[in-house]
């Protein structure tokens, strides 16, 4: 029953994005917003979750946020952007999913154990935290998405959130008729109920592996990112004192950019030509690390200028952006209160 089509995702509100943000999610994002219906919100709760002791940044963090989703080049014209929080209808399907989901499903989820252990300065042994990836599929089915981009760390809860829909539609569904129950029977088969919530599917792209200027991923909490909206003269400062090829002591010695952090930014920024010239210029000593570096430079300046460009209106005026989420949240709601009605009556709280 996934008619829709529909397309939906979310992000945690965690301040300014970075380049990584872009290339590995909000490129991919803005591509879609052409191709299907989409939803995109940020899951102000879902930081709360991690983030309960200091609640402080996340008001700012989420105007900030959306402002980079506007300046990456969504659309409101196109997508619907949306506050997490102003749905609380999320929060009434994720209280009826809970109640039929099993408390180990929720323990085995792979992100569980590891963020835990991860972020171990903190005490994460919350109910709210446990139901992280419960809260999510509340996100996800109450728009019954048929599709739902995501980057590999979050396949395992979109594989949770089809078995919770599974359930709640062979426990709550509407039955097959007795007659074509009987003729299945006699085939040896059982026909499923009809879904009230359909499964969503990942949509992973080949997205573009954005390091950071220390080779590793790139990350705000590693300190090693360059924001959508890093000033120039602070990109070239940061890309011009990136480390590369160790082999590389002197001008003189020959290196390998499979051993460099900067052929990273070229396999995401440079055309065929220049990759050839890094190619052989590397491996020949015949440029030095700072010329090889000029063209990243460039281009990461060129892109970021887009982005600082497209958020000046709103930056200017945050009320345009508050009247845009406003009117994503409308629309957001419509879809939601809609579905909310349908599962209560299957439920067979069709009384309230
Ligand atoms: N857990 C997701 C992340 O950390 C964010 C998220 C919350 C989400 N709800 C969602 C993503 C619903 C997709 C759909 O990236
Ligand atoms: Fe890295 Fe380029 Fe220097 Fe080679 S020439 S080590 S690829 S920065």
């Amino acid at each position: 029953m996934n008619t829709t089509d529909r397309v939906v995702s979310g992000m945690r509100p965690t301040g300014a994005l970075h380049l990584g943000h872009y290339h590995g999610a909000l490129k991919n994002w803005v591509q879609l917003q052409s191709q299907h219906p989409c939803l995109f919100f940020v899951a102000d709760w879902h930081a709360l979750t991690t983030h309960y002791e200091s609640p402080g940044s996340i008001g700012n963090n989420v105007w900030e946020m959306v402002i980079d989703w506007l300046a990456a080049g969504l659309d409101p014209a196109k997508a619907v952007l949306f506050l997490q929080s102003r749905i609380p209808e999320h929060a009434e399907l994720h209280v009826l999913l809970s109640m039929s989901t099993p408390l180990g499903w929720l323990e085995r989820v792979p992100t569980y154990k590891d963020q835990q252990e991860r972020l171990s300065d903190r005490d994460l042994s919350t109910y709210g935290f446990l139901g992280y990836p419960l809260l999510q599929s509340a996100d996800i089915l109450i728009y019954r998405a048929a599709w739902v981009p995501v980057g590999e760390d979050q396949v395992p809860h979109i594989e949770l959130t089809r078995e919770v829909a599974r359930r709640f539609n062979h426990l709550y569904g509407e039955a097959p008729a007795p007659a074509a129950q009987a003729a299945a029977r006699k085939r040896g088969e059982t026909l499923e109920n009809t879904p009230v919530l359909p499964e969503p599917q990942a949509l992973l792209t080949a997205a573009s592996r954005l390091c950071g200027i220390d080779g590793q991923k790139m990350s705000k909490s590693y300190g090693n990112a360059i924001a959508m909206r890093e000033e120039p003269a602070s990109v070239t400062k940061k890309i011009r004192t990136m480390p590369t090829d160790p082999a590389r002591v002197r001008r003189s010695d020959p290196g390998d950019p499979g051993r460099c952090p900067v052929w990273n930014l070229h396999q995401v920024y440079s055309a065929e030509d220049v990759r050839t010239w890094v190619q052989q210029g590397c491996r020949s000593a015949s440029i030095g690390c700072l010329d090889c570096k000029q063209p990243v430079i460039d281009a990461v300046i060129q892109e970021t200028a887009v982005f600082i460009e497209r958020a000046r209106p709103y930056q200017e005026d945050p009320s345009q952006l508050h009247s845009i989420v406003a009117a994503g949240c409308e629309r957001a709601r419509e879809i939601a209160q809609t579905t909310m009605r349908d599962v209560r009556s299957a439920i067979g709280l069709g009384y309230v």
